[in-house]
């Protein structure tokens, strides 16, 4: 450690207690945000990015800017309170009617090293912007919207200030979800190119989060946290994962870590969002080939591999980057805070059939009372059916989480409802060709349709029907235990009229997963 960097610590340390004993322990003090937390251990945010909340308990700057489709007009979104969360309203009231892209996801930090939607690479077309309406979440117990990446779709910036270049140290995290991912190229935040373009081993140190396995073999099925330094996603230095407990990260909420300092050696660390605390998968010597010391370039990509490989798709809540490698307490500190958000916990109302509510949909036939309506995917990621599954109190938590819903405002149509799954967070029950799927929410019109049901009494004056939006005359129904839009009386045998009130009529109940 430098001499000069040693006194600046003593007297960080001493101006905080001094302080602390003059004002006592302050509301910002209480509640260090993670930008906080690095920079009391002396390794300082340089970016610092979310659409979900403030990361310095004393920002209350902008958080992202959205743009939207009718008039091309944009517009800052910022927080509900200083080091608070994100005020999801102002983006509904300025998107209502039409749609939006998130344009900016800003930087928190003095460095204002902003993300914008990436250009051409090297490797991929030009990006789109995440819908910003994609991914609705819970965070600090109120709504807020995460970043949903589909397919080509990521940002960049790469004319930043302070992020680290050449062999210099640096940590980041992000948290993202085990629920929305894929084996494409490369789901990725972190340091990279200027260029958008290859430019060979150790010009970057990114974050990675999907199934791809670059260096087999690989342990499970992932997703894994792994690092991508460039013509390579890492789970060690030699490759392959050396930690033959990591299987992946499939929770909803996932914290992944990268540490670098940039000469010799790496770590990863992975865990659950929600609750618990990190495990490290990797902390060894950096792969030899170029890696030692790094080439770093200080770009910072999201979405993307560091060439714009645009070919993966991810979830996006929060992430920083920091000058220095981030001691192991201060990592364990910002997972607790990390945790304290409660990402994707219960709102306050459930069980009614109002915005944000989490509920589940029981069956009315009598064949079916113990029905809900159910996401069948067993645990894979992307596109599962969704039908009726018998589910009660004493039925695991998957099971629960599978048949519960979040009510979202209808993605086409505000006076109607769009069901979010409760464990694939930005994932929607829609019909295609009169089936219903759990998808994630794509941001095309079709989608958005397919996705909105309007509520009306139940057909057989049990509870609630539910119509499609885009084919009114069809309700969401349950036919041998499997879900369609159906017509009463239509041509096809799932459209049969014998109890088809009592099908086409569900009970809002209490959420079976909490
Ligand atoms: O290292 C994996 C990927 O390989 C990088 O993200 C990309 O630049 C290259 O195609
Ligand atoms: O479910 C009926 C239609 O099938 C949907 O509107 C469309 O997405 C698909 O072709
Ligand atoms: O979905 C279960 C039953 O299957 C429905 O109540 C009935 O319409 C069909 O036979």
């Amino acid at each position: 450690m430098k001499h000069g960097s040693l006194l600046r610590r003593l007297w960080a340390a001493t101006v905080f207690v001094f302080t602390y004993l003059l004002i006592g322990p302050t509301a910002s003090m209480a509640a260090s945000l993670p930008c906080d937390l690095y920079a009391s251990g002396g390794t300082p945010c340089v970016a610092a990015h979310s659409t979900t909340r403030a990361l310095f308990a004393n920002y209350n700057g902008s958080l992202y800017q959205v743009k939207r489709a009718s008039d091309g007009q944009t517009k800052d979104i910022g927080l509900l309170a200083k080091g608070g969360y994100a005020n999801a309203a102002t983006q509904d009231a300025f998107c209502a009617g039409t749609t939006c892209i998130i344009s900016v996801i800003y930087d928190q930090t003095t460095n204002l090293n902003h993300l914008t939607v990436e250009p051409k690479g090297g490797n991929g077309g030009a990006d789109n912007g995440v819908p910003a309406d994609a991914l609705p979440i819970t965070a600090g117990g109120v709504k807020v919207y995460g970043a949903s990446f589909s397919g080509v779709m990521g940002y960049r910036n790469v004319a930043t200030t302070r992020v680290a270049t050449s062999g210099s140290p640096e940590a980041m995290y992000m948290v993202t979800s085990g629920t929305h991912y894929n084996g494409a190229c490369c789901f990725d935040y972190g340091n990279a190119e200027t260029s958008i373009t290859d430019t060979g081993n150790g010009h970057m140190d990114a974050i990675n989060f999907g199934s791809e396995c670059w260096f087999s073999p690989c342990i499970g099925s992932g997703p894994w946290v792994q690092a991508d330094l460039e013509n390579g996603l890492f789970q060690s230095g030699a490759g392959p994962s050396q930690d033959s407990t990591y299987t992946g990260d499939t929770e909803p909420y996932v914290t992944a870590m990268l540490k670098n300092d940039g000469q010799t050696s790496f770590a990863l660390k992975h865990g659950n969002a929600q609750s618990g605390t990190l495990a490290t998968s990797y902390s060894g010597a950096l792969p030899t080939g170029g890696y030692t010391p790094m080439h770093l370039e200080g770009s910072i990509v999201l979405g993307t591999g560091g060439d714009n490989s645009n070919g993966s798709i991810g979830s996006f809540f929060e992430g920083v980057m920091t000058t220095g490698v981030s001691s192991d307490s201060v990592d364990n500190a910002v997972q607790a805070n990390i945790v304290s958000v409660g990402y994707g916990g219960p709102t306050s109302v459930s069980g009614t059939l109002s915005q944000d509510s989490t509920i589940s949909l029981k069956a009315t036939t009598t064949c079916c009372t113990t029905r809900s309506i159910s996401q069948q995917s067993g645990g894979t990621a992307q596109s599962g059916t969704v039908d009726t599954a018998v589910v009660t109190s004493s039925s695991s938590l998957s099971a629960r989480q599978d048949a519960t819903w979040i009510v979202r405002a209808g993605l086409a149509d505000s006076t109607c409802y769009s069901f979010e799954s409760r464990d694939y967070p930005g994932e929607f029950m829609r019909h295609f060709n009169f089936h219903i799927y759990r998808q994630p929410m794509d941001g095309s019109l079709q989608f958005r349709q397919d996705a909105t049901f309007c509520a009306e009494t139940g057909k057989s004056g049990q509870g609630k029907s539910f119509a499609s939006y885009n084919y009114p005359t069809r309700y969401l129904r349950h036919y041998n235990n499997i879900l369609y839009v159906s017509t009463d009386g239509g041509t096809n045998d799932f459209d049969s009229a014998t109890s088809w009130a009592a099908d086409v009529s569900w009970l809002i109940t209490a959420p079976l997963a909490p």
